[in-house]
C-alpha cells in the first residue's frame, strides 16, 4: 500500500480530540492542584487573623527618667504576664559600645550609616539569669554595656536620627505579636503610639542617684557618687532635649512615682492595670 505522507494517520477529527481532551486533563489537575493550594493558604491566613484577633496580649510600654526602675519594673510585669521583654535601652548601649570599639566619628552621618550595616542585634533568653540578653553581632555584651564608659556617650548616640531608625525598626518587628513589655524613653510616644497601656516613671532624683550607685558599685568599686550623679542628670538632659524622639510623657501614659514605692508594691500597681486593660480588650 502507497502511504501518503502528506495525510494525516489518523484521522484529523480524532487528532484533534486527543490532543483537546489530553490538554483538558492535564490543565484540570495542575489548576485543581493550584486551586487546593490557594484555599489551603486563604485558610491558613484566615486563622491567624482569627487567631491574632482573638488574642488578648497587649503592649506595654514604660517610659522615664534614667534609672527610675523601669527595667526591674518591666521584668517583672513580663514574667507574670508571660510576656517578653525587651530593654530598648540596651539597644543603644550596644549600638554606642561599638561605635566606640571601631573609633566610628559620630559627627559623620556617612559613618554612622556605614556603621550601622556592622551592626547586628538580638535578644536571646538565659534561662540561668530568667533574662533576654543582647548580643552584638554575636557576642553577649549584657555586662560590658552597663559599664560607666558606655553610659557617658550613650545619650549622645541616641540622639542621632540614623540610630534611632534603626533601633526604633526593629522594635516595631519585636512588638508585631504583641504580649510584649518595652521600657525606654519613646516607646509610649513614637515606637508604639497605639499601645494598650502606657506607664511614665518617674522618682526622687536623690533616690534614683542612690539606686543606681548601689547597683554601679557592686561591679565596680572605683565608680563615684558624684560620678554618677552627674550622668544621670546630664542623660535626662540630652535625652529629654534632643530633636528626634525626646522623653516625654505620652498624653495617655499612666505616672508611676516610684520614691515610696517598694518594687513589690509597684509591680502590683502595675500588673493591676496591665490586667484591666487585657479585659478590656477580651470584652471588646
Ligand atoms: O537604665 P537607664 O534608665 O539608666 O538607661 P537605659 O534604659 O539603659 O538607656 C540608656 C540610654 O539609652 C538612655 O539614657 C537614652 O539616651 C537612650 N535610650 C533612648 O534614647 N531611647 C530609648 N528608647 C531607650 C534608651
Amino acid at each position: 500500500m502507497e502511504i501518503d505522507i502528506f495525510r494525516p494517520v489518523f484521522p484529523l477529527r480524532f487528532g484533534v480530540i486527543l490532543c483537546v481532551s489530553v490538554f483538558t486533563s492535564v490543565s484540570l489537575r495542575y489548576f485543581s492542584a493550584l486551586f487546593l493550594r490557594v484555599s489551603a493558604l486563604f485558610l491558613r491566613v484566615s486563622v491567624l487573623s482569627l487567631q491574632y484577633m482573638k488574642s488578648n496580649k497587649i503592649i506595654i510600654t514604660i517610659d522615664g527618667w534614667s534609672s527610675c526602675g523601669k527595667s526591674t519594673l518591666a521584668r517583672q510585669l513580663a514574667k507574670k504576664l508571660d510576656y517578653t521583654y525587651i530593654d530598648s535601652g540596651a539597644m543603644y548601649r550596644a549600638i554606642t559600645l561599638y561605635f566606640l570599639r571601631n573609633h566610628v566619628d559620630w559627627e559623620s552621618s556617612r559613618e554612622v550609616k556605614q556603621a550601622l550595616k556592622n551592626i547586628e542585634l538580638e535578644f536571646i533568653f538565659n534561662p540561668i539569669s530568667a533574662n533576654s540578653e543582647i548580643y552584638l553581632n554575636g557576642e553577649n555584651v549584657e555586662f560590658v554595656i552597663r559599664d560607666m564608659v558606655v553610659a557617658e556617650k550613650v545619650s549622645e548616640v541616641a540622639a542621632i536620627k540614623e540610630v534611632r531608625e534603626f533601633a526604633v525598626d526593629q522594635q516595631r518587628i519585636m512588638g508585631r505579636g504583641k504580649g510584649i513589655v518595652m521600657d525606654g524613653r519613646d516607646i509610649g510616644t513614637t515606637v508604639f503610639p497605639h499601645a494598650e497601656l502606657k506607664i511614665f516613671m518617674t522618682a526622687d532624683n536623690a533616690v534614683r542617684v542612690e539606686r543606681r550607685f548601689k547597683e554601679l558599685f557592686e561591679k565596680n568599686p572605683n565608680v563615684s557618687l558624684e560620678e554618677v550623679k552627674n550622668n544621670l542628670e546630664m542623660r535626662d538632659y540630652i535625652d529629654s532635649n534632643r530633636e528626634v524622639s525626646p522623653l516625654r510623657q505620652a498624653r495617655s501614659a499612666i505616672v508611676l512615682d516610684n520614691t515610696n514605692l517598694t518594687p513589690e508594691e509597684q509591680l502590683k500597681l502595675a500588673l493591676k492595670w496591665a490586667r484591666d486593660r487585657i479585659a478590656e480588650k477580651a470584652a471588646k
